[in-house]
């Protein structure tokens, strides 16, 4: 019988991890953009500076690592577009639906680390505008890479009821073993966001929590109209535009909240493509996120955001990575040392 917060192993992980690694160096070799960015969530419309308030008068059973003083911690945070390229090579204009993130860093943040690849000081937290991820697990993942490169060249086809129309016979089992995420990801990306700070975000995978896990979100306050696509001046860029606007009049608020796994059945550690249900157990408020009103869009700024790396795996003891898909989500250090180092060479 499963436990709060216990994880399972599949024998053959580590394989599928490699693997993983291999294709995402071979995605970083091949482009053409320099500096080389990112292999997932590569376009960033902001990377900016605030703090993160931890909330006073909480109860006990979210008083655990940070969250048992009311502190204050520096921040940054990068809001970024999950997919790549257009056809012409630059990145995909804002236009076209997409998972859209958030990446968030505390820094003099002191504590036991989950890894030995854990920054020290740092707590990331990283969180996508869908409370589900599209994949089970990590051998998905690669299965999913030649159905997605397959649909984008034309090799596949698939009906609007989501069966193929058209599929070479070598990519048939791959299809198959995915075919259950093409309508989540279609689901995320078929939403319509106003702003990076007019959005919802969920971490989507678990992570330890005291003696069972959870899953975070992370709320916008919004006060007065959403930003509207339509008046933007460049319509590609549009995110960073509504950010840009926001943040030369004003600070942008978030309430972080935490939702604690309390069924070990309703709510898996395993399989993020199942929701944790509010009414089973609803995000109850931890943190204020401030982003300072600032100017984001200066060379250096930019060059601080390509040079910046975020991982799960950046945390404390306290929150260590649940579930396979976090588990494979240790590449991250190696994969933003490996494109810093094609940088600097
Ligand atoms: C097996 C599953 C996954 C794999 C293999 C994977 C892989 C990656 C890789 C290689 C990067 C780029 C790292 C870098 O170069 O610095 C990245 C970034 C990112 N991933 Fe994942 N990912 C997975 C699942 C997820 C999930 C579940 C989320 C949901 C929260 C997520 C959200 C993000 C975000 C927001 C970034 C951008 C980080 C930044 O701003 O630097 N990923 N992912």
């Amino acid at each position: 019988m499963l436990q709060l917060g216990q994880e399972c192993f599949p024998e053959d992980e580590q394989q599928t991890i490699e693997e993983l690694v291999k294709i995402f160096e071979f995605l970083m070799r091949d482009y053409e953009f320099s500096p080389t960015p990112r292999t997932q969530h590569p376009k960033s419309h902001g990377y900016v500076e605030g703090e993160f308030i931890i909330e006073k008068n909480m109860s006990d059973q979210f008083k655990v690592g940070i969250f048992s003083n009311s502190k204050t911690y520096p921040m940054w945070v990068r809001f970024s577009n999950g997919s790549g390229f257009s056809e012409d090579g630059t990145f995909q204009s804002d236009m076209i639906g997409d998972i859209r993130g958030i990446s968030i860093k505390l820094l003099g943040v002191e504590g036991c680390k989950a890894s030995e690849n854990s920054a020290p000081n740092e707590q990331d937290f990283i969180a996508v505008n869908t409370p589900i991820f599209f994949l089970k697990d990590a051998k998905s993942y690669l299965d999913f890479f030649p159905i997605v490169n397959g649909i984008r060249d034309g090799k596949i086809i698939i009906n609007p009821d989501g069966t193929p129309k058209q599929i070479p016979d070598k990519l048939k089992a791959s299809y198959e073993a995915i075919a259950y995420s093409l309508p989540l990801l279609n689901g995320v990306r078929s939403q319509v966001m106003s702003s990076p700070l007019e959005a919802n975000y969920w971490s989507a995978t678990p992570y330890k929590f005291g003696n069972t896990a959870m899953k975070y979100a992370v709320f916008p306050h919004i006060e007065g109209k959403k930003f509207d696509r339509e008046t933007a001046e460049d319509q590609t860029n549009y995110l960073r535009e509504a950010m840009t606007k926001h943040l030369a009049e004003k600070d942008a608020y978030f309430d972080f909240c935490i939702q604690l796994q309390t069924d070990v059945k309703k709510m898996p550690i395993e399989d993020p493509t199942e929701l944790w249900d509010e009414k089973e157990s609803p995000f109850i408020k931890v943190a204020t996120l401030r982003i300072f009103q600032q100017e984001f869009n200066s060379q250096d700024r930019i060059k601080m955001d390509e040079k910046q790396s975020f991982s799960p795996w950046n945390c404390l003891e306290e929150y260590r990575p649940l579930g396979g898909v976090n588990r494979a989500r240790k590449i991250y250090a190696d994969m933003a040392d490996f494109r810093n180092n094609i940088n600097n060479a």
